[in-house]
């Protein structure tokens, strides 16, 4: 099995001073990190100062989000080229919190997804269904439009690399654990439309679907567990370096 993907999401929870603290601790463990793909993501407001503190580790540094034009008339947009002077190899985009409280569309989703695969940036698209959605027997049909709107018609070089984040709403933040099989299951759904959308190859060698919501160190293992889930986007449990730190030795261990 490939190594498994640890993607840790700081969210706007952090100060710079206590972002910066993490970030030393998570590198000062980070020896034992090996055969874990570990990624960080702060605010843009300590990327620059992350980067320091994580180089010459093998921690790779995220963003949380990046606008779909590399420059221009964008008052308070961060473009993806800015990100990559500071060596940004994965950034989120579509995150349900911001589907939900800035408007973000599929539109804009599609158009970031787009541009961050011409620069070599991996973009981890997060998809997800509300409760209401699932209540009423919509996950599929959530889950289907919010692949193909954002990424029909685009093709993968490559040495593109694609990461497809299955995060239920209603789970994250929640404390909830979820059944795996319904995970295993769910990622197979994605794994089937993607393949609608790519060629075999290109899914199998290039593309990773990984899970996110309320994941800790307690209920990790259960969700790895399953060789189609390939990692994990992590929120909360990630603020804190050691809880963090016990994820990534629980995913090593698989
Ligand atoms: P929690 O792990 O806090 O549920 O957050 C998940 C998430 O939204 C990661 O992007």
């Amino acid at each position: 099995m490939e190594n498994p993907l640890i993607i840790a999401n700081w969210k706007m929870k952090l100060n710079a001073s206590d972002s910066l603290d993490l970030a030393k601790r998570v590198k000062k463990a980070s020896a034992k990190y090996n055969g874990v793909e570990v990624v960080l993501c702060p605010s843009f407001t300590e990327i620059a100062q992350v980067n320091e503190i994580i180089k010459g580790s093998n921690i790779k540094l995220g963003a949380q989000d990046c606008f779909w034009e590399e420059q221009g008339s964008f008052t308070g947009e961060i473009s993806p080229k800015s990100l990559q002077d500071y060596d940004v190899k994965y950034v989120l985009v579509g995150h349900s919190e911001r589907r939900q409280n800035l408007g973000e569309t599929e539109e804009m989703i599609h158009k970031k997804v787009r541009l961050l695969l011409t620069i070599d940036i991996t973009p981890v698209l997060c998809i997800g269904e509300t409760f209401e959605e699932r209540q009423d027997g919509l996950k599929d049909v959530v889950l289907t439009r919010q692949l193909h709107n954002a990424f029909n018609g685009l093709w993968l070089n490559k040495s593109d690399r694609l990461v497809v984040a299955y995060e239920p709403v209603w789970v994250i933040g929640s404390g909830q654990d979820i059944d795996p099989d319904e995970i295993e299951h769910t990622h197979q759904i994605i794994r089937q439309l993607l393949y609608d959308l790519f060629e075999d190859r290109v899914v199998d060698e290039q593309v990773k679907i990984i899970y996110g919501g309320s994941v800790d160190s307690e209920n990790i293992a259960q969700y790895i567990a399953r060789p189609i889930v390939q990692g994990v986007l992590v929120g909360g449990a990630s603020l804190d370096a050691t809880h963090f730190s016990t994820i990534i030795a629980q995913a090593k261990k698989l």
